[in-house]
C-alpha cells in the first residue's frame, strides 16, 4: 500500500473540497435548472435540500473517509466489514464514472468556447447562428472528443501529482482566481440595463412553481453540485486531518458553493433579462444564449474570455475530485502506484467520454432507452443515481456502522459539535432517508 497521504492546511483542506463541489454544477447546471424551474422558487428548494438532506450526508462521508483512511469502497469495506454494504462502494465509484463520462463533454465545450472567445468569434451572433454552431460542433464529433480528451489529458496531469502537491496545490491557486473573476461578472452583469429583473427572478419567488419534480431536481442538483452521494467525499475525507471539526469544514464547504450558485445566477440572469432573451433554454443557456450576449455587449470580447475562463477552472477542480475517487480505488484496491493508477483511469475514460460524445451524433447508434448517452447519463446519474447510492450510503452510516465509532469520528473523538450530534444524527436516522424516498416515491407516480 501507498504511504498514506492527506491535506496540508485548513486552507488548502477547503480549497480542495470546494473546488470539488463549486463547478459546472454551479455554473452550467444549476442556472439552467433555476431557469426552467421557476428562479427564486427554485434557489429557495435547492437552498434547504441541502443544508437539511445533502449536508448531513456529506459529514457522515467525510467521518467514513477519515476513519476508513481509503477510497469508497476500501472505507466502506473496512468499517462494515460486510461483501454487501461495500458494494455500495462500487455503485459510487461506477456513478462517478458515469458522471465524469458527460462532465468532460461540457467542459471541453466550455475550453472550445475560450478558444472560440479569444478568437472574438461571438461578435454580433445571433442566437440561431450560435445554435447553427453547436450542432455543427456537436454533429461533427471530432471536435467534442478532442477537447473533452485534452481536458481529461490536464485533470491527468495534476491528478498524477498526488494530494499535497497536485490537487491541493493547484486548487488553492484556482479557486480564489475563480471566484474573483465570478464576483466581477456578477457585478458587471447586475449593472447591465434592466439587469435588475433578472436579480428579481433569482430572488422573488413564485411559490406556486414548487410541487414534488421541483424539489426531487432540487434535490438531485444538490447532490451533485455539493459532489454528495457517490462516494468523492468519503475519498476526500481520508485525506481531511484527524484534528479537523467536520461540521466547520462542511458548513465552509456548503456555504461557497450555495454562494457560487447565487453568484453564477447573477451572471448570468440580469444579462438574459437585460438582453429580453428566455431563461428557459435548458442545458444550451451558457453555450448559446450567453455568447449571442457577449456578441452584443459593450465590453463583451474580455467578458466571454474571462467568462469561459473561469467556467474551465471551476469543471477542472471537480473533475479532479471524480478522477481522484477513480484513482484512489485504483491504487488502494490493487496496489497500483499513483501513475499506473492514473493511465488506467484515463484509458477507460478515453472510451466512455468519447462514446459519449459521439452519442450525440444525429444518427448515431449509441443510445439507451431512445436516450443518446449524454441526456442519460446527465439526467439519470443526478436523478435517479445519486439519490439511490445516497440513500445506500445513509443507511450505512446511520444504520449499519457501530454507534461509538460514528460518533467518535464525527465529533472528532468528543472535541467538536457534541451538543449538535444528537439533532444530526436524528436528520441523518430518519428526515434525510425518508425525504429521499419520498421524492423517489412521487417521481414514480409522475412517470
Ligand atoms: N460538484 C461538482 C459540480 O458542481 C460535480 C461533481 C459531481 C464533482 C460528483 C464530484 C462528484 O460541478
Amino acid at each position: 500500500m501507498s504511504k498514506k497521504e492527506s491535506f496540508g492546511s485548513r486552507f488548502g483542506t477547503i480549497a480542495a473540497l470546494g473546488g470539488s463541489v463549486v463547478g459546472l454544477g454551479n455554473i452550467w447546471r444549476f442556472p439552467y435548472l433555476a431557469g426552467e424551474n421557476g428562479g427564486a422558487a427554485f434557489l429557495l428548494v435547492y437552498f434547504f435540500v441541502s443544508f437539511l438532506i445533502v449536508v448531513p450526508l456529506m459529514i457522515a462521508e467525510f467521518g467514513i473517509g477519515r476513519r476508513g483512511g481509503h477510497n469508497v469502497f476500501g472505507s466502506l469495506s473496512r468499517l462494515t466489514g460486510s461483501k454487501y454494504w461495500s458494494k455500495v462502494g462500487y455503485f459510487g465509484i461506477l456513478v462517478c464514472f458515469f458522471i465524469i463520462s458527460f462532465y468532460s463533454v461540457v467542459a471541453g465545450w466550455a475550453l472550445d468556447f475560450l478558444c472560440e472567445a479569444v478568437m472574438g468569434s461571438f461578435k454580433g451572433v445571433t442566437a440561431e447562428v450560435m445554435r447553427q454552431r453547436m450542432d455543427g460542433f456537436i454533429a461533427d464529433g471530432s471536435g467534442s472528443v478532442a477537447w473533452a480528451l485534452l481536458f481529461i489529458l490536464a485533470t491527468a496531469a495534476i491528478v498524477v501529482l498526488g494530494v499535497k502537491k497536485g490537487i491541493e496545490r493547484y486548487t488553492k491557486i484556482m479557486m480564489p482566481m475563480m471566484v474573483l473573476l465570478l464576483i466581477g461578472l456578477s457585478v458587471y452583469s447586475i449593472l447591465l440595463p434592466n439587469g435588475a429583473e433578472g436579480v428579481r427572478f433569482l430572488f422573488k419567488p413564485d411559490f406556486g412553481k414548487i410541487n414534488g419534480h421541483v424539489i426531487l431536481v432540487a434535490l438531485g442538483q444538490a447532490f451533485f453540485s455539493l459532489s454528495v452521494g457517490m462516494g468523492t467525499m468519503v475519498t476526500y475525507g481520508a485525506y481531511i486531518k484527524k484534528s479537523e471539526n467536520l461540521f466547520k469544514v462542511a458548513t465552509a464547504v456548503s456555504l461557497s458553493d450555495f454562494s457560487v450558485a447565487v453568484l453564477s445566477g447573477l451572471v448570468i440572469f440580469p444579462a438574459v433579462f437585460s438582453f429580453g432573451i428566455n431563461p428557459t433554454s435548458g442545458p444550451d443557456l451558457i453555450f448559446i444564449t450567453l455568447p449571442q450576449i457577449f456578441g452584443q455587449m459593450q465590453g463583451g470580447y474580455v467578458i466571454s474570455i474571462v467568462f469561459f475562463f473561469m467556467v474551465f477552472l471551476a469543471a477542472i477542480t471537480s473533475s479532479i475530485s471524480i478522477f481522484e475517487v477513480l484513482a484512489a480505488f485504483l491504487l488502494q484496491e490493487f496496489n497500483l502506484k499513483r501513475r499506473t493508477a492514473v493511465i488506467w483511469v484515463i484509458l477507460a475514460l478515453i472510451v466512455s467520454s468519447s462514446a459519449t460524445a459521439l452519442s450525440m451524433v444525429p444518427g448515431s447508434s449509441l443510445k439507451l432507452f431512445g436516450y443518446n448517452l449524454f441526456d442519460l447519463l446527465n439526467d439519470a446519474s443526478s436523478i435517479w443515481m445519486l439519490p439511490l447510492s445516497a440513500f445506500l450510503m445513509t443507511v450505512i452510516a446511520a444504520w449499519v456502522l457501530d454507534k461509538k465509532l460514528f460518533r467518535e469520528e464525527i465529533t472528532t473523538h468528543g472535541k467538536y459539535g457534541v451538543r449538535l450530534y444528537p439533532y444530526y444524527l436524528f436528520m441523518l436516522k430518519y428526515i434525510v432517508p425518508v425525504t429521499i424516498v419520498l421524492l423517489f416515491l412521487n417521481q414514480i407516480r409522475i412517470i
